[in-house]
């Protein structure tokens, strides 16, 4: 099999981080840089586009250089460059793009425009060095995208055809994280440590309204976190409040309606396979209740292994891998 020899470039500069990774056959990492410039940005409680962009291309060039070396490989062993096209933060991406362009041209390789968002699904057909291989997700599936920027789910048929069910009307569900946890002084980015405070909160001692947007799959999120905003104006400081009671109420009401519309976008589609991805799909709470959930519903529920939730080059890579294989089969000169 000619594929199992392919191996892809990924590069990812669409936010904060600077990523490049190998992958082999669309499914083995081989190495998985990423280079962050969040510390940079965490005293102006979000992401700095300038001070991004600009880390992203002194990094650029040393994190690429990384990535082929802890794959043990060269760019002569690489089957094509692929880099995020969009969405994200335009001075980052044209970081990214203009690097891959560049080393693609000269390196006379194929050039492969990932979508960020697809890519984050694919996280979930990817394994880890040192992992098993295990048989990705079944197609079709419906895949739920929860990331700082994207609250969408979408039904996929194959690697080619994202058909969008519903996206978020406002916030997204790691933005509602990120904000809440200004709200409440926890600092940036939010989401892991509202993660870490809802771990010792009391379920049931405050309840924060979710949105259910009866009849669509859509979300919105700004509501709760205007409960929040309210609740804690007038409840800081006063005997009984508590940090982690506020942190866990307010997940406990974000998940609760990512699993209902995902569970729903299921039923819709009649697809027994859910698969997620973004960053928000590392929080435990999530995680927990999809689990429960794909019990009791019968359905097979993936999510990325930990380090693979949040923006990183391998998915960008194996995304590419099957663009590179569609590519080269239209031109005939690619066989399985
Ligand atoms: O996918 P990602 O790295 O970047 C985008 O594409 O946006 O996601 C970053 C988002 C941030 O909003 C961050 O607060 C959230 O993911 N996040 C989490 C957790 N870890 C990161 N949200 C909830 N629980 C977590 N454990
Ligand atoms: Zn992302």
């Amino acid at each position: 099999m000619l594929s199992k020899r392919i191996r892809v470039l990924g590069i990812e500069t669409s936010c904060d981080e600077t990523a490049a990774a190998v992958v082999e056959a669309g499914r083995t990492v081989l190495s998985n840089i990423v280079a962050s410039s969040l510390k940079e940005h965490a005293k102006y409680g979000g992401i700095i586009p300038e001070i991004a962009s600009r880390r992203q291309i002194e990094l650029i060039q040393g994190v690429v250089g990384e990535a082929l070396k802890q794959a043990g490989t060269t760019l002569d062993d690489i089957s094509a460059v692929a880099v995020t096209q969009s969405p994200g933060l335009i001075g980052s991406l044209l970081v990214g793009i203009s690097y891959a362009k560049a080393l693609a041209f000269a390196a006379k390789k194929p050039l492969m425009d990932v979508n960020h968002i697809h890519a984050h699904l694919y996280a979930n057909f990817l394994t880890l060095p040192g992992k098993p291989n295990t048989p990705g997700p079944d197609l079709p599936a419906v895949g739920l995208v929860v990331s700082g920027g994207h609250s969408s789910l979408f039904y996929i048929k194959d690697f080619r055809h994202f058909e969008q069910l519903g996206q978020t009307r406002d916030d997204a569900a790691g933005e509602a994280f990120d904000k809440v946890a200004r709200i409440l002084n926890l600092g940036y980015p939010g989401g892991p440590v509202i993660d870490r405070l809802a771990k010792k909160g009391t379920p049931g001692q405050i309840s924060f309204p979710a949105a259910e947007l009866p009849g669509c799959l859509d979300f919105s999120f700004s509501g709760t976190k205007t409960a929040v905003l309210y609740y804690t104006r007038k409840n800081q400081g006063q005997i009984g409040f508590s940090l982690e009671n506020v942190a866990c109420a307010f997940q406990d009401s974000v998940i609760s309606v990512l699993v209902k519309k995902s569970l729903a976008a299921c039923r819709k589609k009649k697809c027994g396979t859910l698969i997620v991805g973004g960053g928000v799909a590392a929080n435990s709470g999530l995680r927990d209740q999809l689990a429960t959930a794909a019990a009791r519903e019968g359905l097979r529920v993936h999510v990325p292994p930990m380090g693979l939730c949040l923006d990183n080059a391998a998915m960008v890579a194996g995304m590419g891998h099957h663009l590179f294989k569609r590519k080269s089969l239209k031109k005939g000169a690619g066989r399985e």
